[in-house]
């Protein structure tokens, strides 16, 4: 009896109380601002594409990412256990999606911008060096969007560990990370039909031909020499 009282519901909401295991100053996420205007990337991604997959879907996986925080520090704090392991799904989803489209609109830039530029220094070194040359890093790239099967990403990462470039894909939201916790994203291309539908219909590969005109290597590369130094 001594042991089932230590576990009712009441004392386990008082316990996370008491040694504060809410998660204080609970930090939730706005949509960050594109740093180019919707239509900068035409021809290669339309302005409408563009304004419906900021305004609307990175919105989205904001708004809901916030909520189901707000719903595990309330879970927290009242101790309820099921419903943390139930919210993860969402927060993985919601907050994936978040995660993601931050890279995605840094990984693009208009071409009057440097978009479509080749990397330079040590990244195009890395490139040639790992892949042969850089359209065949962009092949491989544009293979693997093309036969992911549903929703998705394709990714150009740099494994820490290993100090070498890897190509990967995602199902979902999930970030790069979900594939290995030392890898971390230099560009990532975002294969879901809200990415390209509009204009492209259902041509993803024509989508993916084109997106390598605005890619902004100057980012990819910035990251690679600061997580390669
Ligand atoms: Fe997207």
């Amino acid at each position: 009896m001594a042991l089932r009282s230590l576990v009712t519901p009441g004392t386990l909401t008082r316990g996370a109380k008491s040694v504060g295991l809410g998660l204080r100053g609970l930090h939730t996420f706005t949509l960050p601002d594109l740093p180019y205007d919707y239509g900068a990337l035409e021809p290669a991604i339309s302005g409408e594409i563009m304004q419906l997959h900021h305004q609307k879907h990175h919105q989205t996986y904001i708004t809901n990412y916030n909520k189901a925080l707000e719903q595990l520090d309330e879970a927290i704090t009242e101790g309820d256990a099921s419903t943390v392991v139930k919210l993860q799904s969402a927060i993985k989803f919601n907050g994936g999606g978040h995660v993601n489209h931050s890279i995605f609109w840094k990984n693009l830039a208009p071409a009057n911008e440097g978009g479509g530029e080749p990397p330079k220094g040590s990244l195009g070194w890395a490139i040639d060096n790992h892949f042969g040359s850089l359209e065949a890093l962009i092949q491989k790239m544009n293979a693997e969007g093309a036969a992911l099967q549903g929703s998705g990403w394709v990714w150009l990462g740099l494994d820490k560990e290993f100090k070498k470039l890897v190509v990967k894909t995602t199902a979902n939201q999930d970030p790069l990370v979900t594939k290995g916790p030392s890898l971390v994203p230099l560009l990532g291309i975002d294969v879901w039909e809200h990415a390209y539908y509009l204009q492209y219909k259902n041509v993803r590969p024509d989508y993916m031909k084109n997106i390598w005109k605005v890619m902004n290597w100057k980012y990819a590369s910035e990251v690679y020499d600061k997580e390669n130094p």
